[in-house]
């Protein structure tokens, strides 16, 4: 199945889908039309039957969706049908609360190293992490098969650290520092910024802040 053709727009809202078919999957249920799905999920039903239909047509009419088949489908086009070794590198704030997140290995994402540059900070524990110097961090991804590293430190810096990982063979950068990194078209990077989603929701509750 290519999924060369889907926008983009589509592949951001698979996340929310395959969310949303997991919970309904713990709760046992079997089957559901678009109309249901839209209820729960907020996407009108068209909008579903055409995401959906991107992906081959699951839905069958007066069927509706088989949960745990399209739940299943849209891991495997999301990737999730595998395991992903990351590090992350800044266990300052941020780092320390990403880490001591356990519920992305439980989806499949485990961190398998954490560094940072501060003396004060390397050879410290969090969780069973002992932090490492990130003087390091090019030749452990070299020598470890790590597919992500996820970036959480400061703008100054996190240039050159991506160069030090793609240089290592990094395949993906989950960036949290608020910059634009420049890496080669074959590296992918995807970055989180909380700051933006707090302006969206600025935005979002202006009217009535003011009317
Ligand atoms: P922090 O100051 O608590 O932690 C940063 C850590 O990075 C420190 O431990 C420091 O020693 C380490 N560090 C600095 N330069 C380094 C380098 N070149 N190599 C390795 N380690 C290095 O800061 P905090 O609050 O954890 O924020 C970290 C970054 O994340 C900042 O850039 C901040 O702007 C950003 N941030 C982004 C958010 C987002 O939604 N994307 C939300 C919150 C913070």
């Amino acid at each position: 199945m290519g999924n060369k053709n889907i926008s983009m727009a589509v592949i951001r809202r698979l996340p929310k889908y395959y969310r949303y078919l997991a919970d309904l999957l713990s709760k046992d249920v079997q089957r559901i039309s678009s109309k249901e799905l839209s209820e729960i999920i907020g996407f009108t039903a068209s909008q579903i039957r055409q995401d959906l239909n991107n992906f081959g047509g699951f839905g069958q009419q007066g069927y509706g969706y088989n949960v745990e088949a399209l739940h299943k489908e849209i891991g495997k086009i999301l990737g999730l049908d595998r395991k992903y070794r990351a590090i992350l590198i800044g266990a300052g704030n941020l780092g320390q609360a990403l880490t001591n997140y356990t519920g992305f290995r439980l989806a499949g994402f485990e961190t398998i190293a954490v560094f940072d540059a501060n003396p004060k900070m390397i050879g410290l524990k969090i969780r069973d992490f002992e932090i490492m110097d990130s003087d390091n961090v090019e030749e452990f991804v070299r020598e470890n098969d790590v597919d992500i590293a996820i970036v959480c430190i400061p703008k100054n810096g996190a240039q050159l650290v991506a160069d030090k990982l793609v240089r290592a063979g990094i395949k993906g950068i989950w960036n949290f520092a608020p910059i634009d990194l420049e890496v080669p078209s074959d590296i992918i990077v995807e970055n989180v910024n909380l700051t933006e989603s707090l302006f969206t929701l600025s935005y979002l509750m202006k009217e009535n802040l003011e009317g």
